[in-house]
């Protein structure tokens, strides 16, 4: 990119936004007006805000959205916010750096559509640090844009029906990006086969004290505990009944088993399409963060054709599992970074997010 013709004055265009948010001292009153809010369709005059807003839609590993944005003009920076990292599932930073890649991907594609050009650089430093540098284009009709604000990750029991190669073909292409491989799995035994290594991996977590503490610390148990945070895992969007926090927290060790869990992992993935694994090149913070932009792009792909997807990342985890999943697959030395269920089937309720403003930083 010229650095010459970087679009001058956007920064001032997002601080003067009017667009509405949650103000702190006005939540919203229920979670459907929640939802209504955070995934409106993008406002194709919004500037750099929205593109902002795009990236906060993104997924993020326990919807901890752990992210800071700083605009200025004609960039924006996206840094990771420590203070949300979850040390006892993700003690690397693995799922974190994926999870801004998510983000970044989700301001690329929302970028083309409002009509800007973007180039995405890593810091070369310590990769902790990405840079969308954006200046003015022509606004583009783009499927992947358009279905930002539609997509989730839908922990549900889907149809059992096939996914046509057509469609397993456009899915796997948007996966496969910035030397990302995406293996798209459709044969039942092998689906299988990682249904057992999700089951071991599952198993293995419900007997670690401190990755259950963490995974119930952002669970949010009713609606009212959703939209006072708009962050973790709302009992409205894993399809489960929206509970006192108190009687929540009792019912947990009763209906949240090892065998009930694993149970619902098999009718997951039994009912799905397939399976697809996100493997980048480097085992390093640029490759988590490419496997989450290829990720991202592959779950938009996904959302345009009505295709719904979900993680299930327990083999990639649990470290004693990640090599052994990785010879199953045949990709050497190389680190499995995502595992996705895909498949057909109904939608659940989106999760929440919090505001631009809470997250920005701007200069
Ligand atoms: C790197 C990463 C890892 C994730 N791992 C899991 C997982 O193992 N199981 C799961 O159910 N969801 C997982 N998620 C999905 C998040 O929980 C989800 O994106 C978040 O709750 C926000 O919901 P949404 O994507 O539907 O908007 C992961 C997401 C990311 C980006």
């Amino acid at each position: 990119m010229d650095r010459r013709s970087i679009l001058l004055g956007t920064g001032a265009m997002l601080a003067g936004s009017t667009i509405s948010t949650f103000a702190a001292t006005t939540p919203p009153a229920s979670y459907d007006d929640a939802v209504k809010l955070v995934w409106r369709p993008l406002d194709r005059s919004g500037g750099l805000r929205e593109i902002v807003r795009a990236g906060t839609l993104g997924a993020n590993s326990h919807n901890t959205q752990p992210w800071r944005f700083t605009v200025s003009t004609g960039l924006i920076t996206i840094r990771p916010d420590f203070d949300r990292r979850c040390p006892a599932v993700d003690p690397d930073d693995h799922h974190l750096f994926a999870t801004l890649g998510c983000a970044v991907e989700n301001m690329v594609q929302a970028a083309t559509a409002l009509g800007f050009r973007t180039e995405v650089m890593v810091d070369s430093a310590n990769q902790e640090r990405v840079t969308v540098a954006i200046e003015q284009g022509q606004p583009s009709s783009n499927e992947l844009a358009n279905a930002i604000n539609k997509r989730q990750c839908t922990r549900a029991e889907y149809d059992g029906r096939t996914i046509s190669a057509e469609d397993l073909n456009k899915i796997g292409t948007a996966g496969t990006v910035d030397g990302v491989e995406c293996l798209l799995v459709t044969e039942r035994h092998r689906m299988d086969a990682i249904l057992d290594y999700v089951v071991q991996g599952n198993t293995a977590q419900m007997r670690d004290q401190a990755f259950m503490s963490e995974l119930i610390a952002w669970i949010r148990f009713n609606d009212g505990m959703a939209i006072e945070h708009l962050d973790g895992l709302s009992a409205r969007s894993s399809g489960n009944p929206s509970l006192p926090a108190w009687i929540a927290r009792r019912l947990l060790p009763l209906v949240m088993t090892e065998k009930g869990e694993n149970d619902k992992y098999a009718k997951h993935i039994r009912s799905s399409a397939g399976i697809a694994v996100f493997v980048a090149a480097s085992n390093d913070r640029a490759g988590w963060l490419a496997a989450g932009r290829a990720y991202q792009r592959f779950a938009l792909q996904a959302t345009a054709l009505d295709i719904r997807q979900a993680f299930l990342n327990q083999p990639v985890e649990v470290p004693s599992l990640r090599p052994q999943i990785a010879t199953y697959l045949g990709i050497g030395k190389r680190r499995p970074n995502l595992v996705i269920r895909f498949g057909r089937g109904p939608t659940l309720p989106p999760s929440l997010r919090r505001p631009v403003d809470a997250v920005t930083d701007h200069i």
